[in-house]
């Protein structure tokens, strides 16, 4: 059977490894690969397009460049915990404004507005999977250290949003599963200020992320849709 695939934030270091993993696919006929920056694949199985997360009117657009087309697996790897005017906050007094709507923008408005638009493209006739790249630190339950106000706080409202999509989606679609994932620390332009941090072991590579989220992917079925699940298959508490 073939299948195809959206990723959304390709140009990212692992929305490109998910392009990467499944341009090695050969059950994959089609890649529609979604960023602001320019692709630099060639293969004929891409097909590229503009995405700005931050915008309804652009993902809107996004999705209807697929009318008529049905989707197996949509991956929305984009995301934002730095700038280069903005630190994740350590401290209360580190809140303002423009950080806060910038955030919340890019990590849960824009995924929860790429839901509306690409959820009724995925294929009701066998299983399709939506999954959003989102993070550990986002579990409340999870949280014994504090800081990252915004970053923590969209992605815990972005688990809710994927909960709320896997709830409406067993009545329209119930072959739709709908996951939030936690890729492990990854390295990238998203981890750099903080790999200092991490230990060897436990800074992964795009790849290595990639093809552990690929079996969770793979696995998922019903049962565990709306849930927060690690790259090691681990459920994360709320
Ligand atoms: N790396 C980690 O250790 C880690 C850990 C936990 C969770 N995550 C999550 O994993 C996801 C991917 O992270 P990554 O490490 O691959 O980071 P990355 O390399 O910095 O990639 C982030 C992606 O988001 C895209 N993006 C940001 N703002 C956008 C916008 N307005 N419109 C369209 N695309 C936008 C970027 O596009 P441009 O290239 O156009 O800026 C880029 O493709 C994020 O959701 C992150 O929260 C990562």
């Amino acid at each position: 059977m073939s299948k195809n695939i959206a990723i959304i934030g390709s140009s990212g270091a692992i929305g490109n490894a998910f392009v990467e993993h499944y341009l090695k696919d050969n059950a994959v006929e089609k890649i529609f690969s979604f960023s602001r920056s320019v692709n630099s694949h060639t293969s004929k199985k891409i097909y590229s397009f503009d995405i700005d997360i931050e915008s309804q009117e652009s993902i809107e657009k996004a999705a209807s460049y697929l009318e008529g087309c049905y989707l197996d697996r949509v991956i929305i790897a984009s995301g934002v915990l730095h700038t280069e005017s903005f630190q994740p906050e350590k401290s209360i007094k580190d809140l303002n404004y423009e950080t806060l709507s910038k955030v919340y923008s890019v990590n849960t408005i824009g995924p929860a507005l790429v839901g509306k638009y690409f959820l009724p493209l995925l294929n009701k006739k066998n299983k399709s999977v939506m999954a959003f790249l989102s993070a550990r630190v986002g579990s409340i339950s999870d949280n014994k250290v504090g800081g990252w106000y915004s970053y923590r706080s969209s992605k815990s409202a972005l688990n809710q949003i994927v909960k709320n999509f896997s709830i409406e989606m067993k009545r329209s679609n119930p072959n739709a599963v709908i996951l939030a994932l936690q890729p492990g620390t990854v390295e990238s332009k998203f981890s750099e200020p903080f790999k200092k941090n991490i230990s060897k072991d436990k800074l992964f590579s795009p790849d290595f992320s990639v093809d552990m989220m690929s079996k969770v992917i793979e696995s998922a079925n019903s049962s565990s849709s709306g849930n927060l699940i690690a790259w090691d298959g681990e459920v994360i508490s709320p």
